[in-house]
């Protein structure tokens, strides 16, 4: 069943505060991995499913040389902010780019919402230019199974569930990221893992409240989301939430 929200400015007003404070739990974890790249800097960037565009604009200051192509279904910002950086819509399930076109592609919290994954996978692989990197970023919410926080764990657990029934989510795909890359015949596989906390105040608290108001209305009755928020407010309130798989791979030849 496809998820098809009522468009209205309070639930695009929630959307983009929410890929906002994903923006801030994911991109000084993103930011040090792409400053510690190594190689010769690349000419043509690619960032596929870009949200707020900050990983696209790290990618253009990094790489002053380089031109970055940021692509979102969503309409794209009227004035990029830098010369080197084009914003176009882009759909990754249906729109290909030439083959061998890119010396660097980026994509983070987008595979895992796409029911066509591995053939997209598959798709950017082929886009990479011979010695491009590919650098995958995707969410495992495995830790999520076994939080101790009873009614935190009833409530997200449901949340993953109906993001699976309503959107196609496959929130523990990324388990396997670095076997999915491997797959796709890259070579020189670096695999990282990254917990992102959910602690007062923490952005991926944020981004759990602002998700949960989200779907909210998809959710299971009878679930007791006040407790739910209760425990996530507590002052010692820390969890794991998710972890973030990052896999690093080069096309040779
Ligand atoms: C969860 S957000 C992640 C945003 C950004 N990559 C980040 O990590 O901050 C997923 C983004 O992918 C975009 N998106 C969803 N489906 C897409 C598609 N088929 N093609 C291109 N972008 C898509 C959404 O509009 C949204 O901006």
């Amino acid at each position: 069943m496809a998820y098809a929200p009522i468009p209205s400015p309070a639930r695009e007003f929630t959307a983009s505060r929410r890929l906002a404070a994903l923006a801030d739990a994911l991109d000084p974890h993103t930011f040090a991995a792409l400053a510690a790249l190594r190689g010769p800097a690349p000419r043509l960037c690619l960032e596929l499913g870009a949200g707020t565009g900050s990983v696209a604009r790290r990618l253009a200051e990094q790489f002053p040389r380089a031109r970055v192509v940021a692509t979102d279904l969503a309409e794209p910002p009227a004035r990029s902010p830098l010369g080197n950086l084009e914003f176009v819509r882009h759909d990754v399930r249906c729109d290909g780019f030439p083959e061998g076109k890119f010396d660097l592609i980026h994509v983070r919290y987008l595979l895992c919402d796409l029911v066509e994954r591995d053939r997209i996978l598959h798709d950017m692989v082929s886009w990479l230019a011979p010695g491009g990197r590919l650098v995958v970023e995707e969410p495992d919410h495995s830790p999520v199974y076994d939080s101790p926080h009873r009614a935190y764990r009833t409530v997200t657990l449901a949340m993953v569930e109906a993001q699976h029934r309503y959107v196609g989510t496959d929130s523990l795909w990324a388990r396997e990221l670095p076997a999915h890359v491997a797959a796709t015949g890259l070579t020189d596989i670096a695999t990282h893992r990254t917990s992102t906390t959910v602690a007062t105040g923490s952005p991926m608290a944020r981004y759990w409240r602002l998700s949960l108001a989200e779907l909210r209305p998809l959710l299971p009755p009878g679930l007791d989301i006040p407790a739910a928020l209760r425990e996530a407010d507590s002052a010692t309130f820390r969890d794991h939430g998710f972890t973030t798989v990052r896999v690093s791979a080069v096309r040779r030849g």
